[in-house]
């Protein structure tokens, strides 16, 4: 097995891999990806319990024959499971399904407007006092939301993944993250494919003899405070999305990058859960 590749972001306490193999829809062989990404050097595998994939997750862990320990491990408790109660519950459903004592990181996955905010965050709080998980964060919060949350919640937050990528602007977002501390986990990281046949994007993977898609993860991850979660069905795909840690985007090629975010491409919109998003300025 090869040593972990990727380098780690520091956030209250937590060191978290700055990218992560994503498992929301792996249609097919999903245990043999899970294992071929943990012997590839990924070290973060990003599950949640909507995705259907826990079970999978845990057989790719034993099959890659990874310690639990060198292993981080995210997952996502659902918006219908937002009170209390049923929040502990799908917590712990999650840990049974992926054969874990605890997650390193748990999730909020997405917010959830009939319950109040606080009850959500205080019990996220009480999964990670009571060891459910190490660390815990958010996932599609607004501005508001993730200030609100900051405020209420009784531990602290390290993250809250969204979707974030070249065509999507998130300056904001991204500042208000690294004032609470936070890390910023980018979703949808290549756009599911729409960004890797742009232009631009081509043109700097030309100059560094890496693939558009190595391209736009480290434009990703050169940013202070960003890590990255993306998914791959190909084995080589899953295996260059790890190999972004040994070449280094110039300013300019930065931000020739960051001018793509006029494109304003969101991808992930479920209107029965998302959220009235902010609108960045470009
Ligand atoms: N928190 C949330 O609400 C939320 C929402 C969406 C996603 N997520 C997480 O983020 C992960 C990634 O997001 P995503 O799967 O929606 O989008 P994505 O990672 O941006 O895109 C995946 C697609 O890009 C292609 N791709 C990836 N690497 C490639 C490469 N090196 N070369 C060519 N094509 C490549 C894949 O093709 P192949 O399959 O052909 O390799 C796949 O079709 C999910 O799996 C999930 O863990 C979280």
């Amino acid at each position: 097995m090869l040593p972990p590749k990727a380098s780690t972001i520091s956030a209250h306490g937590a060191s978290m891999p700055a990218i992560g193999f994503g498992t929301m829809l792996l249609p097919e062989r999903p245990v043999e990806l899970v294992a071929h990404a943990i012997k590839s050097g990924y070290r973060l595998i990003d599950t949640a319990r909507k995705y259907g994939t826990e079970e999978k997750v845990a057989e790719g862990i034993r099959a890659s024959g990874i310690a639990r320990k060198d292993l981080w491990v995210t997952t996502k408790v659902t918006e219908e499971n937002a009170r209390e109660a049923d929040f502990l519950k799908s917590a712990e459903t999650s840990l049974k399904a992926l054969g874990l004592d605890y997650v390193d990181l748990l999730l909020v996955h997405w917010p959830q407007p009939n319950v109040p905010l606080k009850e959500t965050l205080c019990a996220l709080a009480k999964a990670k006092r009571q060891g459910l998980a190490k660390h815990i964060g958010v996932s599609n919060y607004t501005l508001a939301m993730l200030d609100e949350a900051v405020k209420v919640c009784p531990e602290p937050l390290i993250t809250n993944q969204i979707e974030y990528h070249a065509y999507l602007p998130q300056d904001r977002m991204l500042a208000a993250l690294r004032g609470h501390g936070m890390i910023l986990t980018a979703y949808c990281p290549v756009a599911r494919g729409e960004l890797l046949g742009d232009p631009v994007v081509l043109a700097v993977a030309k100059v560094h003899g890496k693939t558009a898609a190595q391209v736009c993860l480290r434009w990703l991850i050169q940013q202070p405070m960003v890590a990255a979660v993306p998914r791959a069905l190909e084995e080589a795909h899953i295996e260059q999305n790890l190999d972004v840690f040994d070449f280094v985007l110039s300013d300019d090629e930065m931000k020739n990058l960051s001018a793509l975010r006029s494109k304003r491409v969101r991808i992930a919109d479920p209107p029965e859960r998302a959220p009235k998003w902010d609108v960045e300025p470009v």
